[in-house]
């Protein structure tokens, strides 16, 4: 499905209707270039198990693990990830299944993701505009 997105608050708000559907295991990986969306996708989202301020870029840390109201989000970045041993190290296989699981620039680990994996590419089309393609989840 493709959404259009013409504010960060638009984004967030996507973001919040796709964590208000999920169990508490699952995988989002997140695809787009920097400054695509990702982290404001990744704010929205925390939001809506009352983390909103907590969110930042783990760039340097690859992995932030956030206590929500009801689950854990683990929230990756694999942008400076590029073997498997570096993706190892961000404890992405021991944290799976224990959380939700939010991943900015999966497209470092795509043959790593689960088959099950919701998939949301956001592309850039002028300053506020996003076009997201969510995939591997039903929004109705
Ligand atoms: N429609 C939109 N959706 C998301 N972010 C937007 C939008 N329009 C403008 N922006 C801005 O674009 C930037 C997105 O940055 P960020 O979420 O950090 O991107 P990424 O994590 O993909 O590198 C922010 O400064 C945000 O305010
Ligand atoms: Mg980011």
């Amino acid at each position: 499905m493709e959404f259009y997105s013409n504010s960060p608050e638009d984004t967030e708000n996507l973001a919040k209707k796709i964590a208000s559907l999920l169990q508490g295991n699952e995988v989002v990986a997140l695809y787009g270039d920097l400054g695509a969306g990702k982290t404001a996708f990744t704010r929205g989202f925390a939001d809506f198990f009352g983390l909103k301020d907590e969110v930042s870029s783990p760039t340097f840390s690859l992995v932030n693990e956030y206590e929500g109201s009801k689950v854990k989000i683990y929230h990756f970045d694999m942008y400076r990830v590029s073997t498997l041993e570096d993706l190892e190290s961000t404890g992405f296989f021991d944290y799976i299944g224990k959380g939700i699981f939010i991943v900015e620039w999966s497209e470092n680990i795509e043959k790593h993701l689960p088959s099950n994996a919701i998939n949301i590419r956001f592309q850039k089309t002028s300053e506020n505009s996003r076009i997201i393609n969510v995939r591997g989840i039903d929004l109705k």
